[in-house]
């Protein structure tokens, strides 16, 4: 068995295949290069295939036509038998120099070692302004969906290894460009360890990571999350109907039966936020985050009630502020849509931690 697969996917890599090849080649481990192609115009295939004669130990995959990114590398782990199995890109931006690191690492016990650009030393070279913001927002909003991302600094990272039997190949069924989330989500606990690489300017050719990929991207987030901000606006709004039933009611009172009295709207009011709030969070609990509902119940409640405060607040306080630009209704849209946020980052980040 060979120690270690390398799987390089490609589309228009011409002018940047055989480079790598060559680094890798010179790197002095024992392993099998596979080059998976999806019929790029320009040729990719039949340069790896021109060095697989050279060298001996290169598998090229034609795949038909331009299938994505991470079913290229599902591909080639089907075809991989080394003991670890590396993904980098084959446009040099992820420096082979860093590749005997990371395979170190994973001797030393590691499941998953992946290269960083976020941790400390990690850094990215010429970066545009856009692809900065995108890539951190992204990191963010993983960290915020998919606790198993949060103590990693670059889940989005391109570049990792792992021990092929870590990994089973049927576990990655998405189709965009973020392999390495759906591997740390699916497949249990892992050890993983992170180290520093610097992300390299492209030398040539252009990156396909276009607008479509982010929503792919936010695609892929909801079903690894199993559609957990779905949930939460469901439930949110079951709430609404919740609030408005009981302060009817409640207001009401008298016309319900002689022996009550009807509470002031003050009152009434108050009751239903809170009783919609517990509604709100027990559905969410049994529900929403269900997959991550440990801990104790009265201090989630309590943490859930801190949360939906500032939420209604922040609600009221744009309501008042923008009723001047928009109509009223608008504003408190807005207002929703901000509380909304508020509430639902708190639950992932400060009610529901617990896996
Ligand atoms: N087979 C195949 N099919 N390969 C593809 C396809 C495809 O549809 N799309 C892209 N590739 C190949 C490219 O040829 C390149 O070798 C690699 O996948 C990465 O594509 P780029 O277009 O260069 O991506 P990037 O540089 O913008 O972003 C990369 O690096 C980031 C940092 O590690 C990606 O790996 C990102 O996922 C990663 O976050
Ligand atoms: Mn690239």
């Amino acid at each position: 068995m060979v120690e270690l697969s390398v799987e390089i996917p490609t589309y228009n890599e011409a002018n940047n295949i055989g480079r790598l090849i060559e680094n890798l080649e010179n790197l002095g481990i024992d392993m099998e290069i596979i080059v998976i192609d999806d019929n790029s115009p320009d040729g990719t295939a039949s340069i790896a295939e021109k060095l697989s004669e050279e060298y001996g130990n290169i598998k090229v995959l034609r795949r038909p036509g331009k299938l994505g990114l991470t079913t290229a590398i599902h591909d080639g782990m089907k075809v991989a038998s080394g003991e670890y199995i590396a993904v980098m890109d084959g446009d040099l931006q992820h420096p082979p120099s860093a590749l005997p690191l990371l395979l170190r690492k994973a001797h030393e016990g590691n499941d998953l070692v992946i290269a960083s650009r976020y941790v400390k030393a990690g850094k990215v070279e010429r970066f545009s302004l856009y692809r900065r913001i995108v890539s951190r927002a992204a990191t963010f909003l993983a960290h915020a969906m998919l606790r198993e991302t949060r103590n990693i600094k670059d889940p989005l990272s391109g570049y990792f290894v792992f021990r092929r039997s870590a990994v089973s190949p049927d576990s990655i069924k998405s189709d965009g460009y973020k392999v390495l989330l759906e591997i740390l989500v699916k497949g249990g606990k892992k050890r993983i360890a992170e180290i520093p690489y610097t992300f390299k300017p492209r030398e040539s050719g252009r990156s396909k990571l276009g607008f479509q990929e982010n929503l792919k991207y936010l695609r892929l987030l909801l079903m690894l999350s199993e559609y957990r901000p779905l949930k939460f606006v469901a439930v949110g709004m079951s709430g609404v109907l919740v609030n408005e039933g009981l302060l009817f009611l409640f207001h009401n009172l008298s016309a319900f039966s002689s022996a009550l009295s009807s509470l002031p709207l003050f009152y009434a009011g108050s009751l239903a936020i809170e009783l919609s709030i517990l509604s709100n969070f027990t559905l969410n609990n049994m529900w929403t985050f269900s997959k991550v509902s440990r801990g104790r119940l009265i201090l989630k409640v309590l943490k859930y009630n801190a949360v939906a405060a500032p939420g209604a607040i922040i609600n009221l306080l744009t309501l008042l502020n923008l009723a001047f630009l928009f109509h009223y209704l608008i504003a408190n849209l807005i207002g929703i849509v901000l509380a909304f946020i508020v509430n639902y980052l708190g639950s992932e980040f400060f009610v529901w931690v617990k896996r």
